[in-house]
């Protein structure tokens, strides 16, 4: 972990840059209500931050972040001011803020002070090297701040960086090498149902009128459902979306088939009720998946 010493180097951070600040103190306490306003206005203003923010104290948390904004200008900078900031990460990274928000955050932030110095100060070398000192303590601020987040990232390593790279590379050539596999096995399916489709067709010739239609119309519904398939593997290879919609089409029509020809062999009554009972449940749930794939997009 970096030092404050390292930190103030690293940014060009000096005694004077440290008293400037300090100067800036009162009117920071005059803006401090104003601060709190503002930032509140900004964070309860995303949806996602809301949500975030739901079971928190609105109170302590609004006096949590007033206060560091009063840090900012209390000219003492030293190892205890960063171990105060890391603290602050680890807060941030505890209750599941994604660091995101946090640099938007720091955005408004910096307009709010910039535009106060604007605001304040007639003089432009006066502004200039106020806004210089204040640049620099929020990116330090910043900089500490998403620490925790880098350190939280890294503690996720389970044997060696380099190791858990390469494995989770080959896994997904690995994977990609099945999905393709699967394609090409679907396609030489697909050829053969149509031969199967083509000896059904012959079958009607022959004179066996109703078992050739109904079976020539079961292969083209598995024809159907292979292109369905396949369709849905290539843009899966592609790097499209998953539709777990296609699958269940495919039992539904697996499952037609399967009526058509029982009502072929004049199967049993019972065997028959529970086919179409199964159907229709499956039906059900293809309505119910495509209903909340389509509300999905918009949430
Ligand atoms: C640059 C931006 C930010 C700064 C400087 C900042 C500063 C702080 C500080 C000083 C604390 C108190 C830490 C402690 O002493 O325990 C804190 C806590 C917290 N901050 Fe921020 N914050 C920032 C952005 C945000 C944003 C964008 C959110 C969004 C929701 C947020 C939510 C919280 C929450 C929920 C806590 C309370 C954690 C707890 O209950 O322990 N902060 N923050």
């Amino acid at each position: 972990m970096i030092t404050m010493q390292e930190l103030r180097e690293h940014y060009r951070f000096t005694d004077e840059d440290a008293s400037l600040l300090q100067s800036l103190q009162p009117l920071a306490g005059q803006n401090q209500e104003r601060f709190e306003q503002e930032f509140y206005d900004y964070l309860y203003g995303i949806p996602e931050m809301v949500a975030l923010l739901n079971s928190s104290n609105r109170q302590r948390l609004r006096e949590m972040h007033g206060r560091w904004f009063m840090s900012l200008f209390s000219g003492s900078y030293d190892n205890h001011y960063l171990n105060h900031l890391t603290r602050i990460g680890h807060a941030h990274v505890r209750v599941g803020l994604n660091v995101h928000y946090v640099n938007a955050a720091m955005n408004q932030i910096r307009h709010f002070l910039l535009n106060l110095i604007d605001n304040n100060y007639s003089d432009r070398e006066q502004r200039r090297i106020l806004r210089e000192a204040v640049e620099k303590i929020l990116d330090m601020n910043l900089d500490i701040m998403s620490y925790s987040y880098r350190a939280e990232e890294l503690k996720k390593v389970f044997v060696s960086r380099k190791i858990e790279s390469f494995l989770i590379k080959a896994t997904e050539r690995f994977t990609y090498g099945l999905n393709l596999a699967l394609v090409l096995a679907l396609a030489g399916v697909s050829i053969s149902v149509v031969c199967l489709f083509v000896w059904d067709i012959a079958h009607i010739f022959r004179g066996d009128m109703e078992k050739g239609i109904l079976s020539a119309l079961g292969e083209l519904l598995i024809l159907w459902m292979m292109i369905e398939l396949m369709d849905n593997e290539i843009k899966n290879l592609k790097g499209g979306k998953f539709n777990i919609l296609v699958f269940i089409g495919v039992i539904i029509v697996a499952m037609i088939r399967e009526i058509l020809i029982t009502t072929l062999r004049h199967d049993a009554m019972q065997t028959q009720v529970f086919l179409a009972l199964t159907l229709l449940i499956l039906g059900i749930v293809y309505f119910l998946v495509s209903k909340a794939q389509q509300i999905q997009p918009k949430v």
